[in-house]
């Protein structure tokens, strides 16, 4: 047996084949220590966010086509120059004559088909296209009479971006007829400055905060790029969560650091463009304020969208993305709350990569064994296939409703061999934690407002893809009937293209700021215990006996 395959088995500190916390050239390392003092080395490759298991001295092109399927292209012989990588961090052999001859290495890159391993290393593969859903379904709009009600000059321009944790998605807008001109998404680079907001927000408390902005203004200025802009452009509205929006205004994120987390965008911001560092002299930057927490401008976007699309009320909002939000609109309040589930459903779990091209959308177990629908060759697993694969598991018998999986199937189930998918018992405890805590915020909100949903809207790529049927079994949502179960896509995003558009919308974000209240999970006493029953992987308790609890 090899144990370097074994070995993402048990991560759990008791382990002692593991010595989790080992630092190693600023990687947090974790060795195997097998016999005889023999180190494997760690490859965590980025943006995957997976680690492979290797051993010194193998090529680096092997270990990512065992572990990836990566391919290798002139099978390693080292003159096609197609499995260039970047090596990030660590510890490989001297460029070998091939790579001095093909220039890859003033590219900064590696052919991996050439390169030894000799320790831990962090890489990075090619770009890998995200998996970004762009539109949302859009509310009908009848442009304001006055081009440009915001101000921002003559152009009849104007551009919305709902700038995300993982991805920024933007729209180019004719503002006299409201057409969409164009519409684009770029990955948002402050990733590689880590893939949450919480860890950005730590890398701007440590000094990070005018790299982080840096980045969020070249993610923009790609994404620009991107959309072909011919002309002026009269006004720019951008939406976010709060770190997002604190990070590309510069703003001090102290305040989000500690409860009560008060995020320091209270007020609407409206300035020249490029006091921002864009490049149009007329044009307005517009951005809604934050409503509060990490509760940004896109939970107001999100209401618009709903509210403008005439979404009966009251209904429950669970924007999936990196950074989930959740919003209760009763019709006379609106309670916002986040929960930082999308780890859980990405990068947490070993297969788990996130929305990029190569991600496992659905995972289906039939008579012939599991079937996996992707968006092109199989990399990972999307947060919508990790529960789609969990729901299977549930329901054939595989895990039960503590999430403990069957004894004899040794931890873990393989639902594909070339590239390995698996998920382990460890995976499916990830996943229980974001299934809780997205149960823990709902349920909260409901038990606030003593309001029950009619309907559950889901928003966002990761929602996008989610089932209906897969997440009332495992009990991300509660017991709506099923045509009231409603994917709107790119909410967000939808409702800054409104903002921008109809002074109507402008108007009802500003009246909607007074009734959206953002509530705290953690100062609730009774999270834990509600968290710990959103562990049990079942349907949630009809609507109606929760009604009668509440009274
Ligand atoms: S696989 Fe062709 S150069 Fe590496």
């Amino acid at each position: 047996m090899d144990p370097s395959r074994e070995a993402p088995q048990d991560l759990s500190e008791d382990n002692p084949l593991w010595d989790l916390g080992s630092k190693r050239k600023g990687l947090t390392a974790v060795l195997l220590r097998g016999g005889g003092g023999r180190i494997s080395p760690r490859i965590k490759v980025l943006p995957l966010g997976r680690e492979l298991p290797a051993r010194e001295g193998d090529a680096l092109g092997d270990v990512l086509s065992r572990e990836l399927g990566f391919e290798l292209p002139c099978g390693g012989a080292g003159f096609c120059g197609g499995c260039s990588v970047r090596i990030i961090e660590g510890s490989v052999s001297e460029p070998s004559p091939e790579e001095v001859i093909s220039g890859v290495l003033d590219r900064g890159m590696r052919l991996a088909c050439r390169t030894r391993i000799e320790g831990d290393m962090v890489i990075e593969l090619p770009e890998l296209r995200p998996i970004a859903v762009v539109s949302g379904m859009m509310p009908k709009i009848r442009p304001d009479p006055t081009v440009n009600y915001l101000g921002g000059g003559s152009a009849q321009l104007g551009l919305a971006i709902d700038l995300g944790t993982t991805n920024i998605a933007g729209a180019l807008l004719d503002l006299s007829t409201g057409e969409t001109l164009s519409e684009g998404f770029v990955r948002n680079p402050q990733v590689s400055m880590g893939a949450d907001i919480i860890t950005r927000l730590e890398r701007a408390l440590r000094g990070g905060g005018e790299e982080l902005r840096r980045l969020a203004m070249k993610g923009i200025s790609d994404l620009i790029q991107k959309l072909s802009i011919q002309g002026e452009i009269s006004s720019i509205l951008i939406v976010g969560n709060s770190v997002m929006q604190a990070l590309l205004l510069g703003l001090s994120v102290e305040g989000l650091s500690r409860a009560p987390f008060d995020p320091p965008l209270r007020e609407w911001l409206i300035c020249p463009a490029e006091e921002l560092g864009f490049r149009w002299p007329r044009a307005l930057a517009i951005i809604p304020p934050s409503i509060g927490g990490f509760a940004g401008s896109d939970a107001l976007a999100d209401v618009i969208t709903t509210r403008l699309l005439g979404i009966r009320r009251p209904y429950l909002i669970l924007d999936l993305g990196t950074n989930a939000q959740v919003i209760l609109d009763t019709g006379s309040s609106v309670l916002v709350a986040t929960a930082p589930a999308g780890s859980a459903f990405e990068t947490s779990v070993f297969s788990g990569m996130g929305g990029l091209e190569g991600a496992v959308l659905e995972a289906r177990l039939g008579d012939e064994g599991w079937s996996l629908r992707s968006s092109g060759r199989i990399l990972g697993m999307a947060g919508s296939g990790l529960i789609s694969a969990v729901a299977e598991m549930l329901r054939s018998g595989i895990i039960d409703e503590s999430g403990r999986m069957r004894k004899d199937l040794g931890g873990r189930v393989t639902l594909l061999e070339d590239p390995k998918i698996e998920i382990s018992q460890r995976d499916v405890r990830e996943i229980q934690k974001g299934v809780a805590s997205i149960y823990a915020a709902w349920r909260i909100l409901v038990e606030e407002a003593r309001v029950m949903p009619a309907a559950v809207v889901v928003a966002g790529t990761f929602g996008t893809f989610v089932s209906y049927r897969d997440a009332l079994d495992i009990g991300l949502i509660p017991p709506v009937p099923e045509d009231g179960f409603i994917s709107i896509g790119n909410a967000a995003l939808s409702g800054a293209k409104s903002m921008l558009l109809s002074r109507e919308a402008f108007e009802l974000a500003r009246s909607l700021l007074d009734d959206m209240i953002h509530v705290d999970l953690t100062g609730k006493h009774h999270f834990p215990d509600i968290f710990l029953e959103g562990l049990a992987l079942r349907r949630r308790q009809p609507l109606s006996q929760l009604r009668d609890r509440l009274k």
